[in-house]
């Protein structure tokens, strides 16, 4: 499994070095701006309870490797909740009424949302219980890059409101820290893979990565979209443009 974790590795830096992610970092920005992109996530966080209980889950397995599997399943199948805490925190749940929430969860500007959840359903579905370590393994990766850009972004939110963001601050980095995850490095590093089942592992690994890629993407046009159109709503509030002696006068 070595080769499959130097891979994550690799895509990891890859994924981290992405637009989206500077944007994230842009100082130029308020963290409430940078913050626009969390109404778009929302299927696949909302999934990712249904893939933990679901997909990965397997109780009567009686197989070390699934077993790991079963205890990060655990670990992570209610943080939907803090998604929804945030969510509200945020003023999100004011963004739409009724069913046009579900129009833009299904809509394409959270396609590679959905095609996140369903893929990854997909994948774990296929993997056996060793290949399915590498596929949380992953998950993982992804994740830790993600939340290392929205923790001083919450940070900053609580210093200037005294607001805490649990989902995307703190709480949840911690709680994501004490998780086993798919074990340490170096016990799933000595797990033995066969050529076939090693080419197969990096094919998911890639796949992963590939579809993270896309979420990234997404992400960031999402949150552009967003910034623009309350751009033009500020503009639209300003007031009209001060008559040419009033200019001069304050040159
Ligand atoms: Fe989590």
């Amino acid at each position: 499994m070595r080769t499959i974790l130097a891979a994550i590795t690799e895509r990891k830096q890859a994924f981290a070095e992405l637009p989206f992610f500077a944007f994230l970092r842009d100082e130029s920005l308020d963290p409430e701006q940078r913050l626009a992109f969390y109404p778009c996530m929302a299927h696949w966080v909302m999934s990712f309870a249904d893939l933990n209980k679901y997909f990965f889950r397997a109780e009567s397995a009686g197989d070390m490797h699934q077993e790991r599997v079963n205890v990060y399943s655990h670990e992570d199948d209610d943080h939907w909740q803090l998604y929804i805490e945030d969510f509200q925190t945020l003023g999100f749940h004011r963004m739409f009424d009724g069913t046009d929430w579900l129009r833009f969860l299904w809509s394409e500007r959270t396609r590679a949302n959905r095609m996140l959840s369903y893929r990854i359903a997909r994948l774990i579905t296929g993997a056996t219980s060793v290949q399915r370590l590498a596929i949380i393994e992953a998950l993982e990766e992804a994740a830790n890059v993600f939340f290392a850009h929205t923790l001083p972004l919450a940070e900053r939110m609580q210093e200037r409101t005294g607001v805490e963001l649990r989902y995307l601050g703190h709480f949840h980095y911690n709680l994501e820290a004490d998780h086993t995850g798919a074990g340490d490095h170096e016990s799933l590093a000595e797990i033995e893979l066969d050529d076939a089942t090693r080419r197969r592992t990096l094919e998911m690994i890639g796949e992963v990565f590939d579809l993270f890629e896309d979420w990234a993407e997404e992400m960031l046009r999402f949150t552009e979209s967003q910034l623009s159109s309350r751009a033009s709503v500020y503009m639209q509030a300003a007031p009209p443009a001060a008559p040419p002696h009033a200019r001069a006068a304050s040159m």
